[in-house]
């Protein structure tokens, strides 16, 4: 068996504060083949952008990887040093946001930033830089290509501004592009072409996608296999179709009554009730039991592992283990 592109072993990512250790990823571990795209989804404070900060080495103080490995072709960026960790962002793998303009530079051209975003990484001059910019923005779909080198981040749609982004990420093909909520801000149109767009790319250019979302609505029709978060652990994971048709976690199965349907007449969305569990003070137990309709004794106190569903499947409940028990018990193999 081939090295997968990128191993996440037991990631540990925290964040120091006054209040104490806000443990944002806790343990979190998960494999990305070449070419594949992984969804990653969860409610709002889950962890998801904390993972994907600590892959692409942009964690702000007081954040810190605390334990874990990060394995690019077998080898652990953890330990990278400053300039490896440059090299590897942007050439390896790259970022986009939900609010592209957070990443645009208001006061310099998008000609200037895709330029700046080339030479950087590659070693085109300047021309050979431009002519490359406006192969990307043809790429993205962005018409007046030469006409848009010249114009600001703020004369341009949301939309068209995260198409420039899309280019940008992928000036230098890497091997991962990483969207984090990429279509978030978005009206639910230009939404679609966004989605739409990020997959016609990957067809063309084979790189593989981690596509962050607290919408499972959204990510459908696009992932090879999604994992569910909460609080900074991984509840659930399979194939979009597991979690979609069987899903196994109580909380995977709120996030799916929580997202429009366009199967039902009444699109009524039932959001999952209670609040999030601090992160400074983690229960013993499984994160999710105060919020589950079925929580047991057991929840608790006990954390739940990841149990295998079937061959593309796994979820971390004990509701899972004592359908295993019982299933079990049929057949005459518990005493
Ligand atoms: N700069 C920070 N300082 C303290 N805590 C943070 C910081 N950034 C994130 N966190 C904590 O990490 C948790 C996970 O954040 P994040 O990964 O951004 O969630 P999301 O799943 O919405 O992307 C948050 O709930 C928050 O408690
Ligand atoms: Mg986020």
């Amino acid at each position: 068996m081939s090295t997968p592109l990128l191993q996440v072993k037991n990631l540990c990512t925290s964040f120091n504060v006054d209040s104490g250790e806000v443990r944002a990823v806790n343990g979190v571990s998960f494999n990305l083949d070449k070419g594949r795209v992984l969804g990653i989804v969860g409610e709002s404070g889950s962890g998801k952008s904390v993972t994907a900060y600590s892959i692409m080495g942009i964690l702000v103080e007081p954040g810190r990887i605390k334990s874990g490995e990060i394995l690019f072709n077998g080898e652990d960026i953890v330990k990278y040093n400053k300039k490896q960790m440059r090299e590897f962002r942007g050439k390896r793998v790259s970022i986009i946001f939900q609010d592209p303009m957070t990443s645009l530079n208001p006061v310099y051209t998008i000609g200037n930033q895709l330029r700046e975003a080339i030479m950087l990484h590659t070693d085109r001059n300047r021309q050979q830089a431009n002519e490359r910019a406006l192969e990307m923005l043809k790429l993205v779909g962005v018409n007046s290509p030469e006409q848009r080198l010249k114009q600001y981040p703020f004369e341009l749609s949301g939309g068209m501004r995260q198409r420039i982004m899309i280019a940008m990420a992928l000036c230098c093909e890497p091997d991962i592009l990483i969207a984090d909520e990429p279509t978030t801000a978005l009206d639910v149109t230009i939404q679609a072409q966004i989605l739409e767009l990020m997959q016609e790319l990957q067809k063309k250019l084979g790189m593989a996608i981690i596509m962050i979302t607290h919408d499972l609505g959204v990510i459908a029709d696009m992932c090879d296999e999604i994992i569910v978060m909460y609080a900074g652990r991984v509840c659930e994971r399979g194939t979009a179709d597991e979690i979609f048709y069987n899903p196994c976690h109580e909380y995977t199965k709120g996030l799916l009554r929580s997202i429009p349907r366009l199967d039902t007449n009444h699109a009524r969305l039932i959001p999952i009730s209670g609040s999030p569990v601090d992160l400074t003070n983690l229960p013993k137990g499984c994160a999710f039991a105060s919020r589950c309709d079925n929580c047991m004794k057991i929840c608790l106190s006990e954390l739940p592992e990841e149990l295998d569903i079937n061959d593309n499947h796994k979820a971390a409940c004990w509701m899972n283990v004592r359908q295993v028990y019982n299933e079990a018990a049929k057949g005459g193999n518990v005493e």
